[in-house]
């Protein structure tokens, strides 16, 4: 289905060419100026010297032109020369009833539907999920719905970090206090247990340990190293443990991603991108892209357009050892050859933009992808605290995600609690998911390349610019949708007419930015632009709902045009929600 803004400019684009002058002149915008109009065409301005003209007379003619055009209430011309427009209310109820018998509510699939991989959470393996973690999670997961509502084919990939020193750390850590474990035991040639020597609570205490060990002590740091070589050498009892440290970690995530509602199609590791770096390796060095300086094996991917400097690619280090660029280069290549998409998008830390800039341009120039396969890195900000600085427990430690968690659950069940009655398990239910919507609202309305300050007051309050604020409109309506069921009628998606006064109108003009608002957050991968419409349309309906009296209107059609658009804009807002990643309750 067509975007509103086309269809009103195809209207003022036939006008221009009528009154003789070029359709493309037409181009109309939303108005900058709502208190004059809704829409404007400044078309004539710049028609003026092409045809010599004064813009006003221009504007005259084409508003002209389109008097008694159904699709508008009013179009004036304005000096210098703009064409001022209101659209009539027919055009409106028009569209939105299309909108409304349409299961993807005018949202245009994809044409040439791409197949898009989002590499997103990037926890690492034995390291509790941190704060730091939940931005790429939330952002991830939501840049994954848009795109698949889009209409595209969408795989979401938690690419766990579970190849580097902490593996080493962990093992030497375990090592030094169950030394006689059979992994241990180089000559054993046997089958080694099912259960693993700790739990997941013991696993993130060994890893803090071993970490400020190593910083403390050269010569354990030495064993770790030793250790992590051991284990990518193949070790079998090393890589037994590893598979221990794995299984139960793992185990962990998967239980807080699914508390968070974010859900991976593939649980890769930097592990499984190993294999493939010998011959990338080979290859690189054969066809002369890498060559060894200071012992270290490198590629040059430096570019004449460059403004600052760009360090050359690592691929190994002196002593041989893989690093961090290394795995991403191998995992492209895995995914090239396992699934072969056209569009990569990696959410991350912006602090690893240059990390990407590398790996991209190590990729295109040795041709480990085609040449148009898009690499696109979003890189986030910081979530700060309400001092600024980054999130920390208030003894200064790292935050635990599933800590920031159950904090701001407890805070939205007291909420919920505090002023009525209400079962104490649906309370939990309910606290859990305006919590979801707190957290996510609160980091995705803002754009994910600035920083921002988690503020748990602000980002659960039922009032403003939040998650908790947006579900309360979507139950308020459910609410009126019962009662009104709850008389005998249905809901049946029945007429929608013409708005009676300002405040429907406004409700309609948000409604039918839908389509556009989805097409650009998909464009600009921007889920924030999802945010600052439901906010608007929320702001819209409460501000109709306020004036309206829907349920005792004595005009039955009316009523039912009004119950119409309520179930219109709940499907919108809750589609919305949806690509953000959370859900409403039914009350709260
Ligand atoms: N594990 C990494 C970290 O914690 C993030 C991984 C991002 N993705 C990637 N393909 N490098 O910083």
């Amino acid at each position: 289905m067509k975007k509103i803004l086309d269809l009103i400019s195809a209207e003022v684009m036939s006008a221009f060419e009528a009154c003789g002058y070029d359709a493309s002149y037409g181009r109309t915008g939303i108005s900058n100026r709502p208190d004059l109009c809704e829409y404007q065409c400044n078309g004539a301005m710049a028609a003026k010297k092409k045809y010599q003209k004064a813009p006003i007379a221009i504007a005259q003619e084409v508003a002209e032109a389109l008097q008694g055009n159904p699709t508008f209430a009013e179009v004036s011309a304005v000096n210098p020369g703009f064409i001022n427009m209101k659209v009539s209310g027919c055009f409106l109820a028009d569209y939105l009833l299309e909108m409304q018998a349409d299961e993807r509510l005018s949202v245009e699939k994809a044409d040439k539907p791409q197949k898009i991989m989002v590499d997103y959470g990037g926890p690492n393996v034995a390291k509790p999920l941190h704060v730091g973690h939940l931005r790429s999670a939330i952002i991830g997961e939501s840049v994954k719905r848009i795109c698949r509502f889009a209409g595209h084919e969408v795989i979401g990939d938690v690419h766990l970090g579970d190849w580097g020193l902490q593996m080493g750390l962990i093992i030497t850590e375990v090592k030094k206090r169950q030394p006689d474990l059979i992994y241990f035991d180089e000559g054993y040639a046997g089958d080694y247990p099912q259960e693993a020597p700790f739990t997941i609570s013991e696993l993130e205490e060994i890893y803090p340990t071993a970490s400020a060990k190593s910083k403390a002590d050269a010569a354990y740091k030495e064993e770790a190293l030793a250790a992590t070589a051991k284990l990518q050498e193949g070790v079998r009892g090393y890589h037994a443990l590893w598979q221990h440290i794995l299984n139960v970690s793992v185990a962990d995530l998967k239980r807080n991603y699914s508390n968070l509602n974010v859900e991976f199609d593939l649980w890769k590791k930097e592990s499984d991108a190993q294999p493939y770096i010998p011959d990338m390796v080979a290859r690189m060095k054969e066809e002369g892209y890498a060559y060894e300086d200071q012992g270290a094996l490198i590629v040059d991917i430096k570019e004449a357009s460059d403004t600052k400097e760009i360090p050359p690619c690592i691929i190994l280090k002196s002593d041989g050892a893989a690093l961090y660029t290394t795995t991403d280069l191998a995992t492209i290549i895995d995914r090239m050859k396992q699934y072969h998409p056209d569009r990569m998008i990696y959410l991350a830390d912006k602090r690893q933009d240059m990390h990407f800039t590398q790996v991209f341009r190590c990729a295109r120039k040795t041709q480990l992808v085609e040449d148009d396969t898009d690499l696109r890195f979003l890189g986030f900000g910081t979530m700060n605290g309400r001092d600024g600085k980054p999130f920390k427990t208030r003894d200064g430690g790292v935050m635990r995600l599933e800590t920031l968690i159950s904090g701001i659950n407890e805070e939205m069940y007291k909420k919920i609690t505090e002023n009525h009655e209400v079962d104490p398990e649906e309370a939990r239910e309910t606290a859990k998911l305006v919590a979801l919507s707190a957290i996510k609202y609160g980091d995705l309305s803002n754009q994910a390349s600035k920083d921002y300050i988690f503020d748990t007051e602000k980002f659960t309050s039922f009032e403003g610019n939040t998650g908790p604020y947006i579900l309360y409109t979507i139950v308020r309506i459910k609410s009126i949708l019962n009662k009104y069921c709850a008389g005998g009628r249905e809901i049946c998606g029945g007429a929608i007419l013409a708005p009676c006064g300002d405040s429907e109108k406004g409700l309609m003009m948000e409604l039918v930015k839908f389509n556009s608002v989805i097409a650009q957050a998909y464009e600009e991968i921007a889920p924030h632009k999802i945010c600052s419409f439901i906010y608007d349309l929320a702001n819209a309906f409460n501000r109709f709902y306020h004036e309206t009296k829907i349920l005792t209107e004595e005009d039955e059609t009316r009523k039912a045009s009004w119950i119409a658009l309520l179930s219109l804009t709940r499907r919108v807002l809750e589609t919305s929600i949806d690509l953000l990643g959370f859900s409403a309750p039914e009350r709260m």
